[in-house]
């Protein structure tokens, strides 16, 4: 890849970064191979495809009560059949291995629920040389009897439980379906995280109305889901302590760019990965790079946080009155 025109360079997580370009923790990213191909198409870090908590629970055994004690015998099987290509042990091989191929940042990733027994094994990551840890906490309440208070509180203790296993950066990663999200993130930081990781993007599933089955639904983003992310990050980055790290619907430099000037540190890519091959990275890279230079930026520091400290989201009657004017003019249109 050329050399960079703009000064691409950033901090996230404390861990200093060629560039804000992360791949996203998916498929890709769950092999040495294709941590390398990232890392040569040009990432300025690399996330890791998730472990499951259930998985490290798994492994560890019956005397790892919690998640684990309460699986299906199904449940427990598939996951200890998973666990002999993919589980606690090779994955802290691959940690081991990535670290020593490539020369960005490795961030590890573990997708939990709890911060019960298998947080013991933040420390094993740790260990294994790894830079940072995503937690993917994806807790996912159906039950009426189930309280806001009590899902944010389970979500700061997985990250007080963690914090006391490892001295690694923490980041959470989190879905976009909050009534409060400031209040939940002020916990999540209070907690010990940071960073934050705004979107998941959760599983999509359609119905077949026939069949009466479930069927997959968008697997990929394309960059309509961008503008979710960028609003929060827009709200989010000017009141928040932590880094901020844009996820879902980054396909493209000027997606980048709208994350960045949004306050963004980073912009993590995974569907890109899939419909534009890995090479959507060094491509991305370079779009957003050309953009700063072609808008008068002269790195990403420089544009960091540009629209979100406009004032713009800084008051909540202007983004109330903004939404009035959108409702309203719209009318006048139909
Ligand atoms: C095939 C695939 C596998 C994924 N696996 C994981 C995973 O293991 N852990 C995780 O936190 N996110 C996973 N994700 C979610 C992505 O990291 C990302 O947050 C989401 O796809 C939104 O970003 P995008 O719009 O760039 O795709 C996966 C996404 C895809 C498409």
């Amino acid at each position: 890849m050329a050399d960079p025109a703009a000064d691409l360079r950033t901090e996230y997580l404390g861990l200093s970064l060629r560039n804000p370009v992360v791949a996203s923790s998916c498929g890709i990213t769950g092999s040495l191979t294709g941590v390398c191909r990232c890392a040569e198409a040009g990432a300025g870090a690399i996330v890791l495809q998730s472990l499951f908590e259930e998985q490290i629970v798994a492994e560890l055994g019956g005397a790892a009560a919690g998640a684990g004690a309460a699986f299906p015998e199904e449940a427990r099987a598939y996951l200890q059949s998973l666990a002999h290509g993919w589980g606690p042990q090779p994955y802290l091989k691959l940690i081991e291995n990535a670290k020593r191929a490539v020369d960005v940042p490795v961030i590890a990733s573990v997708n939990c629920t709890s911060g019960d027994a298998w947080t013991d094994y933040a420390s094993q990551i740790e260990s294994a040389g790894a830079d940072a840890l995503e937690l993917n906490i994806a807790l996912m309440p159906v039950g009426a009897d189930e309280t806001a208070d009590e899902i944010e509180e389970t979500m700061a203790s997985i990250v007080r439980a963690v914090r006391r296993q490892t001295r690694l950066p923490i980041t959470v990663k989190l879905g976009p379906y909050f009534t409060a999200l400031p209040h939940v993130v002020s916990r999540i930081v209070d907690a010990g995280a940071d960073g934050l990781v705004l979107f998941n993007r959760f599983y999509q599933f359609d119905i077949d109305p026939v069949a009466l089955t479930a069927v997959p639904g968008n697997r990929y983003s394309t960059s309509n889901e961008l503008q979710l992310p960028l609003r929060w990050v827009s709200i989010l980055s000017p009141r928040v302590s932590c880094d901020l790290s844009l996820s879902t619907g980054v396909h493209t430099g000027t997606d980048a760019a709208k994350a960045m000037v949004a306050g963004a540190r980073v912009v993590q890519i995974a569907s890109a990965l899939y419909t534009r091959k890995i090479e959507a990275l060094s491509a991305i890279v370079s779009e957003l790079d050309r953009w700063l230079c072609e808008n008068g930026y002269a790195g990403v520091g420089d544009a960091r946080g540009r629209f979100a400290t406009s004032g713009h989201y800084r008051s909540k009657d202007l983004e109330r009155l903004q939404y009035i004017k959108a409702l309203t003019r719209e009318a006048d249109e139909g």
